[in-house]
């Protein structure tokens, strides 16, 4: 226990209720016509920027320093919350498979040994994931290396079930991905591999749900990769996304509905039968753990799984650290430990944590370093808001007053000390690229925000709002010169990804003492700087191996 003892702070005391806000994908980013945020109804956030020079800044949450490969990175939830909640820039999944791949390690660890004893057998690798070079769950170039090393180390027959993007990446874009893709696949033919595209879907209809938001989802995906059922069967990759788009003009990458390729006789190119491999070649967790439930859980009930092959399964990396799901991966992920969470439940902090399920476990599984479960059951009270199913432009207020009123009603009972929450709108709304309901989304978070700051006011706490990275804050796909793209009709293109734009943080509240306010000298801070400010905020110093606080207390 003593090691996780914390100092008391030197300004600030402990006792009074602290707020921690997340708005995800909100950035601060050129003030013009396609920044969500900036065009929105944001008065009340707008006033915290004009009236408090001194508890206003912006921090970087992207690149490097989130613990991505290149500055060329936008920043995501995953590494965003990881960084936040631990306090530190940990290498993240995209560098460390980067490293993996680069010194030969994925091809000589145990993970990549287990998959081998199935094709040396006879047995064909699968490979599901998301198709892009979005860096956020997945990299293209990745998947190319993997199967190249993988043929060469004995592979013969691979069958890919990719899920189109459009989310990390502009829609639309999943055809070049494919054409790209069919062109690796056809230089492995041409070395004598049997390897073929079998199966997929828009990432946001099959597959890739996150935090059991949709069973639904799951099962279409397992029907088309696992037992090479859908209802719409072409002879390629690319005819299905061509003749999908035609039958539907609203389909879109994201949203593709499931298909399968079949041979001239009808039959599925790429089922899973016993005795094969199968990788999930995602680094990011959260919407590759309900899938690897499916695959790796022999008493299995979130859906009826038909048929349940008998293969050797592995994750790209583990995906939970406290599952252990799944018990095979290639590429060890990153160590996160001392988090905040940890250090604060010893020192007696009464938390409360809350989100909708869309991003539940970025307040709770990412903030805790990957781990599903509670920390502490006494002391942390965890509030899950279920999300609405529906593309989120169609409810872009999403669940904001319902997360205000838990988050409100925890402030004012005065059974917590730290009150963590998360407003999805900016990152949920600005993924669907439609701007209208982005302003709908910014401004309802501005409003929610305000009704929480009056209530800290009101108990005499302390409140820090900021953002994970940035998203709403640029709706508009850009050339170099940062001028608006076009398509022929003169609309302007949606951006529907993340952007690399640094993200406000902003402090107050009647707790904080009017001398404490942000240093000068950290310019080059980012999200992981925010882990020792909100802890000095609570009234405690930092464990020294932080990222130093923003604060700095001035004589008066
Ligand atoms: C998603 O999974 O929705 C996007 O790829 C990334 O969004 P997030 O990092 O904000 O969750
Ligand atoms: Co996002």
């Amino acid at each position: 226990e003593c090691e996780f003892a914390l100092k008391s702070h030197s300004a600030i005391e402990r006792g009074k209720p602290f707020l921690l806000i997340i708005m995800d994908g909100w950035g601060e980013n050129l003030e013009d016509d396609y920044n969500g945020v900036y065009m929105a109804g944001t008065g009340f956030l707008k006033s915290l920027k004009a009236g408090y020079p001194d508890r206003w800044r912006t921090i970087k949450a992207h690149g490097t320093a989130v613990g991505l490969p290149s500055d060329a990175d936008m920043g995501n939830s995953e590494v965003g919350h990881n960084a936040m909640g631990a306090g530190k820039v940990i290498n993240q999944g995209a560098a460390l498979v980067d490293t993996a791949l680069a010194n030969g390690n994925i091809f000589t660890d145990a993970g990549f040994e287990y998959i081998k004893e199935a094709f040396d057998n006879g047995g064909t690798l699968h490979l599901i994931g998301l198709l892009s070079d979005g860096g956020v769950h997945s990299r293209y170039d990745q998947l190319d290396l993997f199967m190249r090393g993988a043929h060469e180390r004995g592979a013969n027959k691979i069958r890919v079930h990719p899920l189109t993007d459009g989310r990390d990446v502009p829609d639309g874009s999943s055809v070049q991905f494919v054409e790209q893709l069919e062109k690796d696949l056809a230089d492995l033919r041409a070395k004598g591999c049997d390897a073929r595209i079998a199966s997929g879907g828009g990432r946001m209809h099959v597959t890739m749900d996150r935090y059991e938001a949709d069973w639904k989802i799951v099962e279409r995906g397992w029907h088309a990769h696992v037992l090479g059922e859908a209802p719409h069967k072409f002879q390629s990759a690319l005819e299905a996304l061509v003749e999908l788009k035609k039958a539907d003009p609203k389909v879109n990458d994201q949203y593709y509905p499931p298909w399968v390729i079949v041979d001239e006789d009808g039959e599925a190119v790429g089922p899973v039968q016993d005795g094969d491999a199968v990788v999930i070649f995602n680094f990011r967790a959260d919407r590759v753990v309900e899938l690897s439930k499916a695959f790796e859980y022999p008493d299995f009930d979130k859906f009826d799984r038909v048929r349940y092959p008998k293969v050797h399964f592995v994750g790209m990396m583990q995906y939970d650290g406290d599952l252990k799901l799944p018990a095979r991966y290639l590429v060890t992920p990153p160590v996160i430990e001392k988090t905040s969470g940890v250090y604060l439940v010893k020192n007696g902090v009464r938390t409360f944590a809350c989100s909708e399920t869309q991003k539940f476990g970025h307040v709770t599984f990412f903030w805790n370093g990957n781990r599903s479960g509670k920390l502490d059951d006494k002391l942390e009270t965890y509030f899950e808001v279920p999300s609405d199913l529906c593309p989120f432009n169609e409810k872009p207020l999403m669940k904001a007053r319902e997360i205000r009123d838990a988050a409100k009603a925890a402030i004012l009972s005065g059974k917590h000390d730290y009150i963590r929450i998360n407003f999805a709108n900016g990152d949920m709304v600005g993924h669907t690229g439609v701007f209208d309901a982005v302003l709908d989304a910014c401004s309802v978070v501005d409003e929610c925000v305000k009704d929480l700051v009056d209530a800290i006011d009101s108990v005499g706490g302390s409140y820090m709002i900021t953002a994970d990275h940035g998203n709403a804050d640029d709706m508009v796909q850009r050339n170099k010169k940062k001028e608006p793209l076009r398509d022929e009709n003169g609309n302007p293109l949606p951006l529907t990804s993340h952007t690399l734009a640094p993200v406000p943080v902003m402090i107050g509240g009647p707790a904080l003492p009017s001398n404490v306010r942000f240093r000068r000298d950290l310019p080059k801070a980012g999200l992981a700087n925010i882990t020792a400010t909100f802890m000095n905020m609570l009234g405690f110093e930092a464990p020294s191996d932080y990222e130093p606080t923003l604060l700095e207390v001035v004589s008066v």
